[in-house]
């Protein structure tokens, strides 16, 4: 695999920001967007509330200064997770909304109570009943949130419901991924005070409103992830453009201990890799800086033909190991019990024809297929367009045989 690739947006921080706009009645100009199809949904569902929205070029362009509804269609909603965002900005610009469960998900249940905590905690009356949510909000009540767990949507959901607001909010065991910084970021360019994101405590000074925004979404780190797993396991020498470096200093520095030569400049990260892979021992998923579990499909395909065990912990979610019953059909050698998997490397896989079952287990299945010797045909690639624009057009760029049928 050789040759130079374009990190695209994040999936992960465009969705907050998408939906950070609705609190915003000028223009908001939203640069690096990922053209995938939960961006659409995000801005269908926008226009549904009754804003405008225009896509192209990875630049979405929206004007919610006519947004008059607070409801979102079951449809919109159970299209994706990442829907649950809206709560707060609705809440907040409409004084309610209404919307039903995102649902589960293919990595688990996925329930949302500590968004629904956290908002009863601000003065947010919710009322539950046959699968809607109904929110209602006559007086904020600012005050501080503890998250019993540091939930990256629940952070994310309390930043957009304070941001315009009376009082200050502080979010205490707040989720410190960089997608929390970003949407810091973007609410701050439209006259948020907000400070704190990236840390474990976060400050929102409620401000009366907010004015229109440029900003560009920051780099995709889960992509980068995959293209130097992929660079990893298959051998080469590829450069990662647009990526950030200290976003992915975990992952780069466990490829670095498992063999791979890392080099980083600005905004560039160059992975080459010329030896298989040694096993890394134990690989723990836990809230950023840990290792992210977006990452542990990713790596585990990368250390089916490595040399020696590997042992993965999934701590995040309760069943995010779909992808081993797949990798197992191509000859590797994976025992699961509850959150572990223990994966001996071989020293080939055999390619099959497979079935991806979520987003990032079916990016691990095309990193898996691209090492293994032989055709590998996968099916349910709809999961893998969720997050990657188009993953046959990145890998074939780099040398790889891989095309959609
Ligand atoms: C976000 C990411 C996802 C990533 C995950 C963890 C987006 C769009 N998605 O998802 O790619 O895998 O962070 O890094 O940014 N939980 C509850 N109750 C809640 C909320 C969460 O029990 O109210 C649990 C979840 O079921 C899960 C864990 O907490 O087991 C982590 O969830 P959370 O951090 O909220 O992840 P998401 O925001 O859904």
């Amino acid at each position: 695999m050789c040759g130079e690739v374009d990190v695209q947006g994040s999936k992960n921080a465009a969705l907050p920001i998408l939906a950070a706009s609705v609190l915003c009645s000028e223009e908001c100009v939203i640069g690096n967007c990922p053209d995938l199809a939960d961006t659409r949904a995000a801005l269908e569902i926008i226009g549904q509330l009754g804003g405008k929205t225009e896509f192209a070029e990875h630049t979405a362009v929206i004007d919610a200064g006519n947004i008059h509804k607070h409801e979102i269609s079951n449809e919109l909603m159970s299209s994706m997770r990442s829907s649950v965002l809206f709560l707060g900005p609705l809440v907040s610009r409409m004084g309610r909304a209404t919307i039903s469960y995102p649902g589960g998900c293919a990595i688990g249940l996925r329930p949302i109570d500590l968004h629904l905590k956290a908002f009863r905690e601000l003065g947010v009356e919710i009322e539950e009943t046959g699968g809607c949510i109904y929110c209602k909000c006559d007086k904020f009540v600012s005050g501080t949130v503890n998250l019993l767990f540091p939930s990256v949507g629940a952070t994310e959901n309390i930043m957009l419901l304070s941001a315009v607001s009376e009082g200050e909010t502080v979010i205490t065991n707040a989720a410190r991924e960089p997608e929390i910084v970003d949407l810091q970021n973007f609410l701050n360019a439209m006259g948020a005070k907000i400070s704190g994101a990236g840390s474990e405590i976060i400050r929102i000074i409620g401000v009366e409103k907010l004015q229109k925004v440029e900003y560009n979404i920051i780099s995709d780190r889960i992509f980068a992830t995959t293209c130097a797993c992929a660079v990893a396991c298959c051998g080469g020498d590829v450069v990662l453009k647009n990526a950030n470096a200290e976003h992915l200093r975990l992952v780069l520095s466990m490829l670095k201990d498992s063999g791979c030569k890392i080099s980083t400049g600005k905004g560039r990260v160059r992975i080459q890799c010329s030896e298989r892979l040694k096993g890394l021992g134990k690989i723990i998923t836990s809230p950023y800086p840990g290792f992210p579990t977006d990452a542990q499909a990713l790596f585990m395909a990368s250390f089916a033909t490595a040399e020696g065990t590997t042992v993965f912990v999934e701590n995040i979610f309760e069943s995010r190991y779909k992808h081993v019953s797949e990798l197992m059909k191509m000859g590797a050698d994976i025992i699961v019990d509850g959150r572990l998997a223990a994966v001996t490397g071989c020293n080939y896989i055999q390619g099959a024809k497979i079935t991806a079952g979520d987003l990032r287990g079916g990016a691990a299945l095309v990193i898996a297929g691209l090492s293994a010797i032989g055709d590998t045909e996968i099916s349910g690639v709809e999961h893998i367009d969720r997050g990657y624009e188009s993953v046959e057009n990145v890998f074939s760029a780099l040398g790889a045989m891989i095309k959609r049928k």
